[in-house]
């Protein structure tokens, strides 16, 4: 393995960079080149790619974002997208690529793969969606921004005496509202895992109210539906002032947490690890804190699930 190709793609996560830098460290520490493929497979069917050398990686560990760029490509589903991005592979001499993303993103790597690229997968996304991974890169830092946000609305929610609704992302999985609802002390989570029913959520927040509680927190993952319907059905039943936020991308962006920066470079070390002793068409993930590599197929293949003693704990905390 002469040189190693990478490239983020998808929606961002704080942390790529942090494997991008943990990737071409790795790689140039053990005399392999890196190139640096931009907006994901966008920019390898465009073949826009770049040498790295250590200092491009120089003072992005503590950044959001990536470097890289990345992009959601529809060409790439198309078989001719992928010959020509798997053309522009061999042509820039590159020997195993590293893809850092979500699931979507892991489709396209597992493609690459089984067109012959030595390709390893790196679990980029806020959401935590992946199977065979207790952590992706990048949840932590969001539930932490969540939760941040959680505590200043409760502030404001505390003083007025109001009932706040707060729409999280997700995609279709509900890890970011549960883990930031448990943390943030919320009095309901609605997650598309978990089927609610309106009249009990009520009950529960009149319960509340009668004993004196001041304010309601009720976080929606963006899976089960719009906040904002949500909020105007709960000021319905109630007849309470009923606030609405809707947090949206900052959830994506941001420093990312110690926990996320640390994982991301295991990770990234992994991967180059993993190419090396020649393996490829494989997923990197974290399970009981330690490092694993699952064939992509069977990542893709397998159902996941948030931990759901989470949802029963929170429900208990939240009485
Ligand atoms: P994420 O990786 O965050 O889940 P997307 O689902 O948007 O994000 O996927 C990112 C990109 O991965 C897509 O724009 C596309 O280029 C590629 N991709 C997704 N699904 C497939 C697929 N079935 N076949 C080939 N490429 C795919
Ligand atoms: O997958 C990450 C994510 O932020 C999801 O939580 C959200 O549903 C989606 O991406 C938003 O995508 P976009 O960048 O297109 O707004």
């Amino acid at each position: 393995m002469k040189t190693i190709g990478i490239l983020t793609s998808g929606g961002d996560s704080p942390g790529m960079n942090a494997a991008i830098r943990a990737v071409v460290r790795s790689a140039i520490y053990n005399g392999i080149e890196v190139v640096g493929i931009k907006r994901g497979y966008a920019g390898l069917i465009a073949g826009d790619a770049r040498k790295m050398d250590l200092g491009s990686v120089a003072d992005i560990i503590h950044r959001g974002g990536t470097i890289l760029y990345t992009a959601r490509s529809e060409e790439f589903k198309t078989e001719i997208g992928q010959e020509t991005a798997v053309a522009n592979i061999h042509e820039l001499g590159i020997e195993g690529m590293v893809v850092i993303g979500g699931d979507g993103s892991y489709r396209g790597a597992n493609l690459l793969a089984q067109k012959g690229i030595p390709t390893i997968g790196l679990p980029g996304t806020i959401d935590n969606d992946i199977p065979c991974t207790d952590f992706t890169i990048g949840f932590d830092t969001a539930i932490n921004t969540v939760i941040d946000a959680i505590d200043r609305i409760r502030d404001t929610a505390t003083s007025h005496e109001r009932t706040y609704v707060i729409e999280v992302m997700g995609r279709n999985a509900g890890d970011i509202a549960l883990w930031a609802g448990l943390a943030g002390g919320a009095e309901s989570i609605l997650i598309p895992e978990e089927k609610y029913d309106m009249d009990q959520l009520v009950e529960k927040l009149q319960r509340g109210a009668a004993r004196g509680k001041k304010h309601s927190i009720i976080l929606v993952a963006e899976g089960v539906g719009k906040g904002f319907e949500i909020g105007e059905q709960i000021r319905e039943k109630t007849g309470w002032e009923t606030r609405v936020t809707v947090l949206g991308h900052i959830q994506r962006g941001g420093s990312p947490s110690a926990f996320d920066r640390t994982l991301a470079s295991r990770m990234g070390f992994m991967a180059v690890d993993l190419l090396m002793k020649g393996e490829g068409g494989k997923a990197v993930g974290i399970k009981g804190g330690v490092l694993q590599a699952n064939d992509i197929d069977r990542v893709l293949n397998s159902q996941r699930k948030p931990d759901m003693s989470l949802y029963g704990l929170a429900s208990i905390l939240s009485i």
